[in-house]
């Protein structure tokens, strides 16, 4: 691939320390060769042509959304918000009439409209398979998650066999962009006989795993004690009275897997987040899906130094899966934290810590990591100091993108 050289007013590294270069320059193909600024690339290549982005230009990773559940993409109003439960049963309800809505346009509008916002990257979630033929035609990079889901002993033969299918089904579209990998759907919905059997794979084939964790109360309370919100639930729709596991006994079956990431973890614990740093895993955050929901705020105070990403989750959650809109609405909840604090954490969430998340070398803009390039122009000059927040306040519609280095928008 030939190389190309780029300069920009800003370039946001995206390393763990935020580092921002002004009037800084990129020379990649499909990896980054070199981030430094403008000045000291064009004395090191002097004979090559750099294009300089314009005015008040930014250059940045592309966005990464960790957790997207496409299949869902339909809903609009069929679903309950505000309250996890009567959420989750409507879920039950409708999942059949709202996953047969989604066409394969449909999908490729959505896979689209995340490219044109920036995203880069995805952690698709696949409860059926669905929506496999748009993630393996789309210029995206797509982790693609091959989800479990079941509790019922006399079910899991049936469910490992179909989720088996779908997993080799994958596997054979297997190329650069699209990298299967499994999700558990969660410790309250999924047999540990099938969690033991789809980790001894994952294992196996070192891939990508994620679960969701410890999103509602009313997980807490069946995990723990078998009671609260789900007791009727469980009761009622699979004649069950106890948990099928802990949450401590849950987290210690991912030990041995090194890309691995839990969605939301609004209500764990000291101990829970002790284990799951321990499991050097990522959380990823879904904000506006908490919201919905009425589930709790992360309380990103308490994360320590657990390495966090950030997601959509489905459109059966929230009203947007473009990365930017998701940041801004976390920027606007989490009121307690310092502003330019805030910023530098969400910007980072959504590369550096979401290509953590799945895996890759992506999400910062240093040597030999994927050429994943968005850039866009700020509002105004601005200052350094307060260029994380004005990126994030402003409507950013990217002018470039590179995947691999190869343009996709080039406006
Ligand atoms: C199940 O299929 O066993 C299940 C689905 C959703 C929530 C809990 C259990
Ligand atoms: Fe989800």
């Amino acid at each position: 691939m030939k190389k190309k050289y780029i300069c920009a007013d800003w370039v946001l590294v995206c390393d763990d320390e935020f580092t921002i270069v002004e009037n800084g320059a990129i020379v990649f193909d499909d990896k980054i060769i070199d981030v430094d600024s403008c000045l000291k690339l064009k004395t090191k290549y002097p004979n090559c042509t750099f294009e300089y982005l314009g005015k008040n230009s930014v250059l940045m990773p592309g966005l990464i959304n960790a957790h997207v559940h496409l299949e869902f993409s339909a809903n609009k109003t069929t679903l309950v918000y505000g309250n996890f439960v009567q959420w989750l049963f409507s879920v039950i309800k409708h999942r059949e009439e709202l996953v047969n809505k989604v066409s394969k346009e449909l999908l490729d509008q959505k896979l689209d409209d995340m490219l044109q916002s920036g995203v880069t990257t995805i952690g698709a979630i696949s409860s059926y398979g669905f929506e496999l033929e748009s993630c393996i035609s789309t210029a995206l990079n797509v982790v693609y998650f091959n989800e479990i889901l079941g509790s019922k002993a006399d079910m899991v033969d049936t469910l490992f066999a179909d989720f088996q299918q779908r997993l080799d089904i994958s596997l054979s579209y297997k190329k650069d962009n699209f990298i299967p990998a499994i999700a558990i759907h969660s410790a309250y919905s999924t047999h540990p006989f099938l969690i033991r059997e789809v980790l001894k794979i994952a294992k196996k084939h070192n891939m990508p795993v994620s679960a969701h964790f410890m999103e509602s109360q009313a997980e807490n309370d069946w995990l723990n004690y078998s009671k609260g919100e789900f007791e009727q639930f469980f009761q009622d729709m699979l004649g069950q009275s106890v948990a099928l596991t802990t949450p401590i006994d849950f987290l210690k079956q991912f030990e041995g897997l090194d890309k691995l990431s839990f969605t939301h973890c609004t209500k764990a614990n000291k101990q829970e987040l002790q284990q799951i740093k321990n499991l050097n895993a990522t959380i990823i955050h879904c904000p506006n899906s908490n919201r919905l929901l009425n589930n709790d705020r992360l309380n990103l105070n308490f994360l320590d130094d657990i390495a966090l990403s950030i997601g959509t989750d489905g459109l059966s959650s929230n009203y947007t899966l473009k990365i930017f809109d998701e940041i801004k609405d976390g920027f606007f909840m989490h009121y307690d934290i310092d502003t330019k604090q805030l910023a530098k954490k969400l910007l980072l969430s959504a590369t550096n810590g979401g290509a953590k998340a799945l895996g890759l070398q992506k999400g910062i803009l240093k040597k030999d990591y994927d050429a994943d390039i968005i850039s866009f122009k700020i509002d105004d000059s601005g200052v350094i100091d307060s260029l994380p927040v004005a990126i994030i306040l402003q409507d950013t519609k990217p002018t470039h993108i590179f995947i691999k280095g190869k343009d996709e928008i080039n406006k």
